[in-house]
């Protein structure tokens, strides 16, 4: 129980003009009280003012800035390497992964506000013969890897505090799809208060404070707070594969990847694939004021992003694929940086404390850190360059592009159904 006082948290909230949060304060129980005190003296309400006045003030635009140095950063392209190249890349990476120096991170912690699904994004269900979810496509996909490797690779999987007991639950009524419970780590990531409009921080219920993840840039002092270094050390892990949960192509623990960092020497690696048009709604990435950096398509002039070179290819082209694989020492060091908030316009449900009633904004502010963001912190970032229909199928949308429809369309043309059949059990 906290010893925290109710005056001392008032007047902290009347100073900053918060004090409706305790609107219902004399209807809890002890237990809830404490609970609410605890929340609101978590807040770090100066940095709270500051991202208010910042989404206030709009984001900012590169063009208008002016006073950034970009240069182009291109990939590698993996699809005209020479095959025996390849190979070798490849079997260095399975190495790699056959002596247990790799484990995989997926991040689950996402709303998926736009597909509207209720419950964790990774137990949707594309619409595959099989029925499976987008958590057991990439436990196949690990299967397939560790059955190579002749090793399981260890899984964690970062959900967030609104879809972490459903997603646990999930796994265990699924069997944990074959993988070994013992194979996949849980964790929660950080989360932070969402504003309205004016300012003012909202109720989720009658003792909790309205709180969203806080984007997937927060997975790394997130796993640092839950303990992930520490583990990842005993285990003997060197590397850490990351991806999303929605990409239902991606290839999970990708050998070729991890050989094309270990052989440049890289800390950390991206994915990436050539963008078709000159204003795909997609971030590329580029070098920045000396350091690698992912621009937004809003972000980067147009004369840049229409920019070709001698070879007819596109200066600023690679697109960022959100599949990484990081030193796990690089990855423990970008968790005490600090990264910056942005600011995200989205739908709020919350308890309104006149009406005591749920209630609805349509236009909120949410804040997320961007892990790309973490890229100005290293200095040199290999980009391995793939194509873009064997790898590329995000889940974003119901149905049009990036959606449900069209993954479901690319996963078949590349796997089939992957009926669970064919996967064996990871001993
Ligand atoms: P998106 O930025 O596409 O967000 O996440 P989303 O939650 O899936 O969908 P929208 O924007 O609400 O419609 C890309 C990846 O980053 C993860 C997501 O789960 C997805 O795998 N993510 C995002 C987190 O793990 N935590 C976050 O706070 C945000």
């Amino acid at each position: 129980m906290t010893s925290l006082n109710e005056e001392t948290i008032r007047n902290k909230l009347v100073k900053c003009g918060q004090e409706h949060l305790l609107a219902f304060y004399g209807d809890l129980d002890a237990h809830e009280k404490s609970a609410l005190l605890e929340d609101i003296d978590g807040i770090d309400f100066d940095l709270m003012s500051r991202l208010y006045a910042r989404a206030q003030h709009g984001s900012h635009d590169m063009q208008q800035e002016g006073t950034c140095d970009i240069s182009p950063l291109r990939g590698v392209d993996s699809t005209a390497m020479p095959a025996p190249q390849k190979e070798k890349m490849r079997a260095l990476g399975l190495k790699e992964l056959s002596e247990g120096r790799m484990a995989a991170l997926t991040m689950a912690g996402g709303q998926g506000t736009r597909l509207g699904h209720t419950g964790p994004k990774g137990t949707y269900d594309i619409g595959l013969p099989s029925h499976k979810s987008l958590f057991e496509i990439q436990s196949d996909g690990l299967k397939r890897i560790s059955a190579e490797a002749g090793r399981p690779v260890l899984w964690y999987i970062m959900t967030s505090h609104i879809n972490h007991s459903e997603t646990e639950s999930f796994f265990r009524e699924h069997g944990y799809f074959g993988y070994g419970k013992e194979n996949i780590i849980f964790f929660r990531q950080e989360k932070i208060p969402a504003l309205d409009r004016s300012g003012r921080l909202l109720l989720e219920d009658k003792h909790t404070v309205l709180k969203s993840p806080n984007g997937n840039g927060g997975m790394f002092s997130s796993l640092k707070k839950a303990g992930g270094f520490d583990h990842m050390k005993k285990c003997g892990i060197k590397y850490l594969f990351v991806c999303g949960i929605d990409n239902c192509l991606v290839k999970m623990a990708d050998p070729l990847f991890l050989g094309f960092k270990v052989s440049g020497g890289y800390r950390a690696v991206a994915k990436s694939f050539l963008k078709r048009t000159a204003d795909e709604k997609a971030g590329v990435l580029c070098m920045k004021n000396g350091h690698p950096c992912v621009i937004e398509y809003t972000e980067i002039p147009e004369d840049l992003a229409a920019l070709k070179n001698e070879d007819g290819e596109w200066t600023y082209g690679d697109t960022n694929v959100l599949n990484y694989i990081f030193d796990t020492d690089l990855a423990e060091e970008l968790a005490g940086e600090g990264l910056d908030y942005h600011v995200a316009v989205k739908k709020l449900k919350y308890l309104d404390t006149d009406t005591g009633k749920n209630a609805e904004i349509p236009d909120g502010y949410k804040f997320e850190l961007f892990l790309f963001d973490a890229f100005s912190k290293i200095d040199r970032l290999g980009i391995l360059r793939i194509e873009r229909t064997e790898e590329f199928s995000p889940v974003k949308n119901k149905t049009g592009i990036d959606s449900a429809e069209s993954a479901r369309v690319m996963y078949m043309n590349m796997y089939g159904d992957g009926s669970r059949d064919c996967m064996e059990e990871i001993k």
